[in-house]
């Protein structure tokens, strides 16, 4: 079967997850490619040209923050967006909760009708010994548009360009099955 799809023209990254988990940050450490030691609660928006992106389609990056935003904005900034990355931080186990109690949800409430690609994201990977992936494997069976995972770190900038990278990917190649074994009766 062929599956034709109009092809994406521009993609809008959105970055959210819990306050503190390093998502201002992981925008500056892409953009400037060093570790910034002061953060601003919100970066501003950043449009990344198509000719410097891999899959050569412009990009905006959009960071969202608790503090210097309301809920309404919260929720207009989701339904906008063409994949939204749930940033957690790898030592920090509530972070890790509130993607399956908190921000799944909330991002399936603003796309009722065609699912919103999700990418997680492990950030603060520079401080821990292990890896947090097998549990983040079991949250992704659970919400199958939940595209990919990753950890990095803006401090060591470890994964940052690929982060991005396959935030892009999920919205201009998603692995989502068109037909979903669950419903299938
Ligand atoms: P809000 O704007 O409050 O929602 O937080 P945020 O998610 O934007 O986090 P922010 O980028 O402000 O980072 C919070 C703190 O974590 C800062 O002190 C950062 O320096 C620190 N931080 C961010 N990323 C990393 C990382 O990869 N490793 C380490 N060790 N610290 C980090
Ligand atoms: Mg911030």
């Amino acid at each position: 079967m062929v599956v034709k799809s109009t092809p994406k023209r521009s993609v809008r990254i959105l970055l959210v997850g819990d306050s503190g988990v390093g998502k201002t940050s992981l925008i500056l450490s892409l953009v400037s490619e060093e570790f910034p030691e002061n953060v601003p609660p919100k970066a501003e928006e950043i449009t990344i040209p198509a000719d410097v992106t891999p899959e050569q389609v412009p990009t905006n990056i959009v960071d969202f923050s608790t503090s210097e935003q309301t809920d309404i904005e919260l929720n207009e900034q989701i339904r906008r967006a063409s994949v939204v990355c749930i940033v957690y931080a790898v030592d920090d186990d509530d972070s890790i909760d509130r993607i399956t109690s908190h921000w799944m949800p909330l991002i399936r409430q603003n796309h009722p009708d065609t699912p919103c690609p999700v990418v997680l994201v492990g950030n603060k990977i520079d401080l821990v010994e292990y890896s947090t992936i097998d549990g983040i494997f079991e949250i992704m069976e659970e919400f199958s548009e939940i595209e990919t995972c990753i950890e990095c770190s803006a401090k060591t900038l470890k994964n940052i360009s690929e982060m991005f990278y396959y935030a892009q990917k999920a919205v201009l190649h998603p692995t989502s099955p068109i037909y979903s074994v669950e419903k299938a009766d």
